[in-house]
């Protein structure tokens, strides 16, 4: 597959042009990278109004995806969820939208700029702060108890700790009542290169995005929104606008030569590299079960252990990790969770399993629970305009919560803005280690 960005770059680098344009270092600087770091000179295309390079790049992606259309975002899924909402906001008389309440902040910031008002969808009895798995009968029932439907279906597949929603089912619901489903994939690029239909595009979604740099090997901020193929065609007319809506007006070079250098590889085998690398961490899961630590089900390329069923917190588990030379991606009073590619080999694997074996077994603890909508007072957009305090999590019982989210990462809201902070979720923010909030004034 062509890499025409990547091409771009490396020929206007060795052309030894003076560089009378943005940016100030003129491609010269300590990181290295700044001779690739451009802004929209003459043949380098626009990500605004792309007809060039950036075209044919994109272009590739959707090929790879099997979508309508594949725009790049070089702000991440945080940009694409926002764009999202914008485009399903504009096609709907309703300002309601039902979402399964584990959303990532950038949902809150988004119903906020388009004066949005969420209706949650709650999950089974096993939902927690970072997972809410939603039954195709749970969502029926919603819909059909709602006053106006929504602007669209909302949902997080793959979460944090990896569980995957029923996408096929909560789509084909989705679209029994005329409505657009939405997922946030940030998780879940990779998806795609896996046997069988496992991405949400390949389930029925209308739209979703992909945190390229999450699980592919993309630079930091780039990112995918797809439009599927049985979507509305105003999706794919708008969202150029709609992404640009939410980023800078001069998106970074690099991170689109990072998208687009990832067509590349992905388009030569890396399906197999992807299914060998899935056998890998199911023998690395495999190992750590032996062992006596519990894994739970998740995406192929993550270990989520309940730390809490072996009676640690997934904080004293990763500085088990740290004292052996392993990052994890997050820990919490619960969680502990690792996040895996290829770009990692065997060998560096099996220091995980090293490094948590041995574990002396204490008596299990029961989980946090999840946190409990709490009473809607003013819609979150008047609370992120509102007039705000910090305020001691021990004193904010009975105030209305200001910010889009207390905890980054896995920034998932215990309290959305504009509830009313409930005393069980003051103490459930206070257990997740929150000291301060912001509530309104
Ligand atoms: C579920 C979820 N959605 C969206 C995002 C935002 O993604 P990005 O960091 O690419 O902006 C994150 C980030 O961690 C996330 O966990």
């Amino acid at each position: 597959m062509t890499t025409p960005i990547l091409d771009f770059l490396r020929r206007y680098a060795g052309s030894g042009t003076l560089r009378a344009h943005m940016p100030g270092h003129k491609g010269r600087g300590p990181l290295g990278c700044e001779q690739y770091d451009i802004t929209e000179i003459a043949g380098a295309d626009d990500l605004s109004c792309p007809e060039g390079i950036i075209a044919e790049s994109e272009a590739n992606a959707s090929a790879l995806f099997g979508s309508r259309a594949t725009l790049y975002s070089t702000g991440g899924s945080s940009q694409c969820v926002k764009a999202m909402l914008l485009l399903a906001a504009r096609r709907s008389g309703s300002r309601k939208i039902l979402a399964a309440r584990n959303v990532h902040k950038s949902f809150v910031h988004g119903c906020a700029l388009l004066g949005l008002e969420p209706v949650w969808l709650r999950g089974g009895a096993e939902a927690s702060l970072c997972s809410c798995r939603v039954s195709a009968d749970e969502l029926r029932a919603k819909l059909e108890g709602m006053d106006e439907l929504p602007v669209c279906v909302y949902i997080t597949s793959p979460d944090y700790l990896g569980a995957l929603q029923d996408v096929a089912a909560l789509a084909s619901v989705s679209h029994d009542f005329g409505l657009p489903l939405l997922v946030d994939n940030a998780h879940g690029a990779y998806l795609r290169f896996l046997p069988g239909r496992a991405h949400p595009l390949e389930l029925g979604a209308d739209m979703c995005c992909d945190s390229a740099h999450k699980t592919l090997g993309v630079l930091t901020g780039g990112a995918y929104l797809h439009i599927s193929r049985r979507s509305c065609r105003d999706f794919e007319s708008d969202a150029r606008e709609a992404l640009g809506a939410f980023g800078s007006s001069s998106p970074s070079y690099l991170i689109m030569a990072s998208l687009d250098a990832a067509n590349a590889r992905l388009s030569a085998d890396y399906g197999e590299e992807a299914e060998r690398f899935c056998r890998i961490c199911g023998e690395l899961r495999a190992r750590l079960r032996a062992d006596g630590i519990p894994v739970a089900d998740s995406d192929p390329w993550r270990v989520s252990v309940p730390a809490y069923e072996l009676g640690y917190s997934g904080h004293e588990l990763a500085a088990r990790l740290r004292a052996g030379a392993v990052e994890p991606e997050f820990a919490d009073p619960d969680w502990l969770v690792l996040m895996l590619t290829p770009a990692l080999n065997q060998g560096e694997l099996e220091r995980i399993g090293a490094a948590l074996s041995g574990l002396e077994r204490r008596a299990p603890r029961s989980p946090l629970p999840p946190s409990e909508p709490g009473e809607v007072v003013i819609t979150p957009r008047d609370a992120l305009l509102a007039a705000r305090e910090s305020v001691p999590v021990s004193l904010c019982a009975g105030r209305v919560m200001a910010s889009a989210a207390a905890t980054c990462p896995p920034a998932v809201p215990i309290v959305i803005a504009g509830e009313r902070i409930s005393a069980a979720n003051a103490r459930l923010m206070a257990s997740y280690g929150i000291e301060y909030v912001d509530v309104v004034k």
